[in-house]
């Protein structure tokens, strides 16, 4: 299929690279050019803007960072929905508001354009080795093609019915359970350092109650304290979600204190220096108030 990826950062560069091994004709653009020249090296067509690359492929797939990055390049008479063909699909892989997701689902809409909305679970890691899950809502058509494609990066492809915002409702509400996850284990290995408990006899316990690998992963990473990013979830990256989940909980009414607890622990890293640290550090806070 000929398709364009636009967004060549953490998850998007594991994504390109895996559509293109899988035989798929590739177009990419990333906003700093410097992301995407490696991608020439693997046989793809590197375009100098979002509009060039979108022109003549059937499905264009973005990974931007938040809602203002996809208003900026999808807005109403943008070059890009002008540039794209009739009939052609956006899927749209970004952790973004629900709101953000129907203002675009409208506005491919009116261009006769289909809109998906697939936001993933996993981290860096699963994105280059193909094991991300998959949301999908929008375009019931649309869904049906773009389902075989998404196999190149996601082990599990998860279709809804509904408006497209309800895949990204559903991906609030899951990145809650894992910010709330790390919450709970950073909380017990401090209370256990405290009481002179060795970190990895706690962490092993931790890794052993949850099941799926990624979740492990958490519980390796707090328990070692790895606050690099380079391969994970940026904190200024989580914040931006947790305020998307804060945003979403007061649209609904719906109180969600936990999530203001993990956003205000969030604000502090970002104060002292640690925004482009993984969202984990968190734990460093609560250390500190532990005075650890
Ligand atoms: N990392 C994870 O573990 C993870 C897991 C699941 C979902 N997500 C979600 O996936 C998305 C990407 O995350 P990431 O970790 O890959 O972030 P990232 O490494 O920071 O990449 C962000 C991408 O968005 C581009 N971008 C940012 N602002 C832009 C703008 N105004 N216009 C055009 N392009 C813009 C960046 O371009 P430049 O290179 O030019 O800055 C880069 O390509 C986010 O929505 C995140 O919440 C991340």
């Amino acid at each position: 299929m000929k398709i364009a990826y636009l967004g060549l950062g953490r998850m998007g560069s594991g994504m390109a690279t895996r559509l293109l091994t899988h035989g798929n004709a590739l177009t990419v653009w990333n906003r700093s050019v410097v992301k995407a020249q490696p991608f020439a090296e693997l046989g793809a067509t590197i375009a100098n803007d979002p509009a060039q690359a979108v022109r003549d492929v059937e499905l264009v797939i973005s990974c931007l960072f938040d809602d203002h990055s996809l208003d900026e390049v999808f807005h109403a008479g943008s070059d890009v929905l002008k540039a794209m063909r009739q009939g052609a699909i956006h899927l749209c892989v970004t952790t973004i508001s629900p709101e953000c997701a129907e203002r675009l689902e409208a506005l491919h809409k009116a261009h006769g354009l289909r809109y998906v909305a697939g936001p993933v679970l996993g981290r860096p890691d699963a994105s280059a080795a193909g094991r991300l899950v998959q949301i999908l809502a929008g375009d019931a058509s649309a869904i049906a093609e773009v389902t075989p494609v998404c196999a190149a990066y996601a082990e599990r492809v998860v279709p809804l019915e509904g408006a497209a915002s309800v895949a990204n409702s559903v991906k609030l509400c899951l990145n809650f359970f894992i910010a709330g996850l790390m919450e709970l284990i950073s909380e017990g290995l401090t209370l256990g350092e405290k009481s002179g408990v060795p970190r990895e006899v706690l962490g092993g316990f931790y890794e052993g109650f949850v099941a799926p690998p990624g979740f492990k992963g958490y519980a390796r990473r707090l328990t070692a304290r790895e606050k690099e990013s380079e391969v994970g979830f940026a904190m200024v990256a989580g914040r931006k979600d947790l305020q998307l989940m804060q945003d979403a909980a007061k649209n609904v009414e719906c109180p969600l204190e936990l999530a203001d607890l993990i956003a205000s622990r969030m604000d502090a890293a970002i104060a002292q220096g640690l925004g482009e640290m993984d969202w984990s550090a968190t734990q460093e806070i609560i250390r500190q108030n532990a005075k650890l």
